[in-house]
């Protein structure tokens, strides 16, 4: 593992750009004063990365809270994501126009392919518009997200520029060994979306008893596994104390022995949706 001690450690991407080690989400968090203000805390308590998409209609309060942070915007690591209907070469890049608008920055740190669900055809031709705005340097690096196996081999059969991520669901109760062995070949920094499991297992008496062992709550042991696994997690609240509680990832480490025991939860175990299966 990099030497990773806190928010602002980094995993160096394959593209020479690198990525702050925990990202902050805002999924399923209220567009305006919501999303302003939660990631406004966030960067209040350290985090330096904040992950958005177009279809979370939130970009604006992202980039409200950029423009009223004191934080410097070359410190800050900003991810946005092109959606399934605006695949294609034209439509991506009026799409990625109409994203930078929204958050009110000249570039963005991270431009990912939200889902392979288009098809073969719309997905190549939109990672031919993803290498023209990186070329452009409107956006630093440019990633995929939800892609499977397959998904990733027609895509490096062809580009010019290889993804630098792959942003998937990834917990140990859904563990994606086959995506985590091919990104690991080929250099890919696998983010954990999810990492919390939407807060659907962080009860689960199993995982209730490995926290307790480390005197840590279970969604410190969830984002603590993604770390140690060399994943980038995403976990999201818009609760300040949750905020500030999830970055206390830092002052210990899961053993080897309850990795294991971690990474045998595996059930495949999948909260929203897997476009990975896709076509
Ligand atoms: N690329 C994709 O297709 C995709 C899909 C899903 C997610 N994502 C990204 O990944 C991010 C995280 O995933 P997610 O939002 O689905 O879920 P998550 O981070 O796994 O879980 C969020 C849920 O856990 C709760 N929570 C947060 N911290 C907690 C704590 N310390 N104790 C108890 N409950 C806690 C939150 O509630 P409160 O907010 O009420 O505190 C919320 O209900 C997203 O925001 C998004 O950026 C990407």
């Amino acid at each position: 593992m990099a030497t990773i001690t806190g928010l602002a450690s980094k995993r160096q991407l394959n593209d020479g750009n690198a990525i702050p080690c925990v990202g902050f989400g805002v999924y399923n968090t209220k567009p305006g004063i919501q999303t302003e203000q939660a990631l406004l805390w966030a960067l209040e308590a350290g985090y330096r990365h904040v992950d958005t998409a177009s279809c979370y209609r939130n970009e604006e309060g992202v980039g409200k809270a950029l423009s009223k942070t004191q934080v410097p915007r070359s410190d800050i690591f900003v991810t946005t994501k092109l959606w399934d209907t605006d695949q294609g070469y034209e439509k991506a890049l009026a799409a990625f126009d109409k994203s930078i608008g929204k958050l009110g920055l000249d570039y963005v740190d991270l431009y990912l392919v939200h889902s392979p669900s288009p098809g073969t055809k719309l997905r190549l031709e939109t990672w031919k518009a993803m290498e023209h705005l990186k070329k452009s340097g409107k956006v630093k690096s440019i990633g995929v997200s939800n892609y499977g196996v397959h998904h990733l081999k027609e895509l490096l059969e062809v580009c010019e520029i290889k993804p630098v991520v792959n942003q998937v669901e990834i917990t140990p109760y859904l563990a994606r060994t086959d995506i985590e062995k091919f990104c690991k070949e080929h250099n890919i920094i696998l983010e954990a979306y999810s990492p919390l499991t939407m807060g659907e297992k962080l009860k689960d008496s199993a995982l209730v008893e490995i926290a307790n062992k480390y005197n840590k709550s279970t969604a410190h042991i969830l984002i603590r596994w993604s770390i140690q696994h060399g994943y980038v997690p995403l976990p999201k609240s818009v609760h300040q104390e949750r905020i500030v509680s999830n970055t206390e990832v830092f002052d210990f480490e899961i053993s080897d022995e309850d990795m294991n025991t971690l990474d045998g939860f595996d059930e495949h175990f999948v909260t929203e949706w897997d476009p990975t299966r896709y076509d």
